[in-house]
């Protein structure tokens, strides 16, 4: 298992099971959920869940994911307006939009339009995504998992905070590092290996300190 499904996953997961917890009945979306199976590892059995893929994607995941009335699927892109709409039409009584691995790779004002456009339409909305630290995105191509793509991750964490932070209706929650979350995600130890590869990046000084973070956003408050 590589970093993002064995380190990131499981910090995505945590930050859903907390919001279930304070939102029994909510809301959680999921764009670009690929093959993902988020909602058969976190789902309470009250949330109501949208997931959304292409429709290439999505025509793929109907073969292994069944929807049902609390389980929505989706075709179409995550920066159109529709799924917002269909969403916000449901009246959600409290919403949390996840974004994993899927928006960091499409520009930075394309993903400041669709913040925009989900605290414009879903008010009060937390958004949970990735970013990556100016290092890790000029070193990219050499990356173990990302360099095999051909997708690059075009904008870095400070590009995105500093937008963030200037716009008036989004607001910065959490930035967590994925290999040192925070304890009150209640989350295991980290698996061996990987505190391993902590260690040893960390005796490389600045350089070597993961710059792979998971964000916690407020959207329209
Ligand atoms: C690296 S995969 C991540 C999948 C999943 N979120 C996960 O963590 O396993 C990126 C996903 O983003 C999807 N994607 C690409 N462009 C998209 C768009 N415009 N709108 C929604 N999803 C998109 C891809 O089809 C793919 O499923």
């Amino acid at each position: 298992m590589d970093f993002r499904e064995s380190v990131c996953e499981r910090v995505f997961d945590a930050l859903v099971r907390d919001f279930l917890s304070r939102h029994p009945e909510g809301t959680i979306v999921e764009l670009g959920c690929g093959l993902d199976a988020r909602f058969e590892r976190t789902d309470n059995g009250r949330a109501t869940w949208w997931e959304l893929d292409v429709p290439a994607v999505m025509d793929v995941r109907r073969r292994f994911f069944q929807e049902t009335p609390r389980r929505h699927f989706l075709s179409g892109s995550a920066f159109n307006t529709e799924w917002i709409d269909a969403v916000a039409a449901s009246k959600p009584s409290a919403c949390l939009v996840v974004a994993e691995g899927s928006t960091i790779y499409f520009p930075l004002a394309d993903n400041l339009q669709l913040l925009a456009n989900i605290a414009a339409r879903l008010p009060g909305a937390g958004f949970v995504t990735d970013a990556a630290g100016r290092v890790f995105v000029a070193t990219q191509r050499w990356h173990p998992q990302i360099g095999r793509f051909a997708a690059r991750i075009p904008w870095s964490l400070p590009e995105l905070l500093r937008a963030v932070h200037d716009h008036p209706s989004l607001t910065i929650d959490q930035v967590i590092d994925p290999l040192a979350p925070p304890e009150a995600l209640g989350l295991p130890p980290l698996p061996a290996r990987w505190r391993l590869a902590k260690a040893a990046l960390s005796l490389l000084g600045p350089l070597g300190r993961n710059q792979y973070r998971v964000l916690h956003l407020a959207l329209g408050n």
